[in-house]
């Protein structure tokens, strides 16, 4: 968690303010060089088999849209465009980082031998500490591109207009705005022929107990502390006991006396995502140590601890997402905010913009994602048996430097403002009157954001 790396610094957020950080943490790599698996438009297309099965560690890549086209007609225009991102590719943050460091020092000291699969482990120097929480550099090359990507998709509002950024306050989610940022200024800066650019401003939103925070969870007691902090864990116990014995039964095998248990097995499986985004390109040695069927199944548990944390499966998990939700409302409709959950009244900014860039991370991602009902009807997610996840797939809705997408349109048919929501590219139903391209009118969609417009359940979070 990120409470106790929370690293807000004074000097950070002035130093945001001219600019500074933008200049001196360029990728190392212009856009041309490197990063071959990092394409601009799909994401991350390398060693498919497994780089899309890591949970919240999976690289962002674009999702197909099967249900309704992601492009619409030159019948209809975008009025409105709002960008909520996940932060990019990160090192661990220090809790699992550790866990990870000490699965490997305690093989190292009990191994009695190694397979060759295996032996590249006795001699591993696992050196992530000085960097954890940190982006990676390909992470910040998926907020680039994001940025690019995102100019481009907009262009007609954006060539007119500037996005309203706010970015949650923790170093790696301002970074993430801030590379966005760059892509989109650069982007911008081509396609009108100018050389000068200003970087804009960011306005920052603190994390922390203390603070509501729509961009990240932390007020809420009974969630945070109380009696729904645990509620994931039933979950993970029971399908770690069903898909880690096969393995922690052959890596017995090549690691005789490595003394691995089935968390450790989950700690394992880790450092292949966190060893890959380093770089981006080199699939890490540890990935070796899995099959894909493998991958599948840490990709589920994954998957697991976050529905049972942030979504449905927890009765406080939607609610965390309603204070972003209710700003959402304020902004499709150009109205006052109407909130009282986590939502700091002198964040909010303006309502009245054409295109906002929110930054935030995965778990409150899921809460608002799910407080915008677009999970609605799934049944809860079995322990026990790995499900196909079509719609609740972490990997397809939160990976690093994924973003959803809200926009509305205006088309020549239609009397109405139309909105649609598409999340890595992927055009997701809602759960109301479907009008063109899987859209509903704002009217209806706003009617069908009932329990964010309520409040949601959030007298229960100090109750
Ligand atoms: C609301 O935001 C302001 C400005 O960042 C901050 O000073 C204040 O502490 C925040 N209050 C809460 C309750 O989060």
């Amino acid at each position: 968690m990120h409470f106790s790396t929370l690293i807000l610094p004074a000097v950070l957020l002035s130093e945001l303010a001219y600019g500074a950080v933008l200049d001196t943490r360029h990728n190392k790599k212009k856009p041309e060089e490197g990063f071959k698996c990092e394409g601009l438009e799909e994401g991350y297309k390398c060693h498919t088999d497994i780089s899309r099965s890591w949970g919240p560690y999976t690289p962002y890549y674009s999702l197909p849209s099967n249900y309704k086209p992601a492009n619409i007609d030159a019948e209809c225009e975008v009025t409105f465009a709002q960008v909520l991102s996940r932060h990019a590719a990160r090192y661990p943050t220090k809790g699992m980082g550790n866990k990870m460091k000490n699965v490997i020092q305690k093989i190292q000291k009990n191994a009695k031998s190694y397979s060759d699969k295996t032996k590249f482990i006795k001699t591993f120097k696992y050196e992530l500490e000085p960097k954890y929480d940190q982006l990676t550099d390909f992470g910040r090359r998926e907020m680039y591109n994001s940025g690019i990507k995102f100019f481009n998709r907009y262009k007609k509002l954006n060539e007119n207009d500037e996005p309203y950024y706010r970015v949650s306050g923790q170093q790696r989610v301002i970074e993430s705005g801030a590379e966005f940022s760059r892509g989109f200024v650069d982007e911008k800066a081509k396609s009108k022929k100018q050389k000068t650019v200003s970087l804009p401003h960011l306005n920052v939103i603190q994390e922390g107990r203390s603070f509501k925070n729509t961009l990240d969870h932390g007020t809420c007691r009974e969630f945070e502390v109380g009696r729904y902090s645990k509620s994931h864990q039933e979950a993970l116990d029971k399908y770690i006991a069903v898909f880690t014995p096969p393995i922690v039964q052959r890596l017995g095998k090549e690691i005789p006396g490595g003394d691995i248990n089935g968390l450790d097995v989950v700690h394992l499986m880790g450092l292949c995502p966190f060893y890959t985004v380093i770089d981006g390109d080199k699939l890490s040695q540890w990935c070796g140590l899995f099959t894909p069927e493998e991958f599948k199944q840490f990709n589920y548990y994954q998957t697991l601890a976050k529905y049972y944390k942030y979504g449905d499966g927890n009765p406080l998990g939607a609610v965390q997402g309603v204070g972003f939700v209710n700003e959402l409302i304020g902004r499709l409709t150009r109205s006052a905010v109407k909130d009282s959950t986590s939502t700091n009244s002198t964040v909010i900014g303006p309502v009245d913009r054409k295109i906002y860039a929110d930054f935030s991370h995965d778990n409150t991602m899921v809460s608002i994602m799910t407080a915008m009902k677009l999970f609605d009807g799934l049944p809860k997610l079995d322990m026990k048996k790995m499900e196909s996840t079509d719609r609740f797939n972490l990997a397809d809705i939160v990976p690093f430097a994924s973003r959803v997408y809200i926009e509305k349109m205006k088309c020549k048919s239609e009397p109405d403002e139309l909105v649609r929501v598409l999340v890595n590219d992927r055009v997701m139903k809602l759960k109301c009157p479907e009008k063109k391209y899987g859209s509903c009118t704002v009217h209806e969609f706003v009617r069908g954001l009932k329990f964010a417009r309520r409040g949601g359940n959030w007298d229960q979070c100090n109750a």
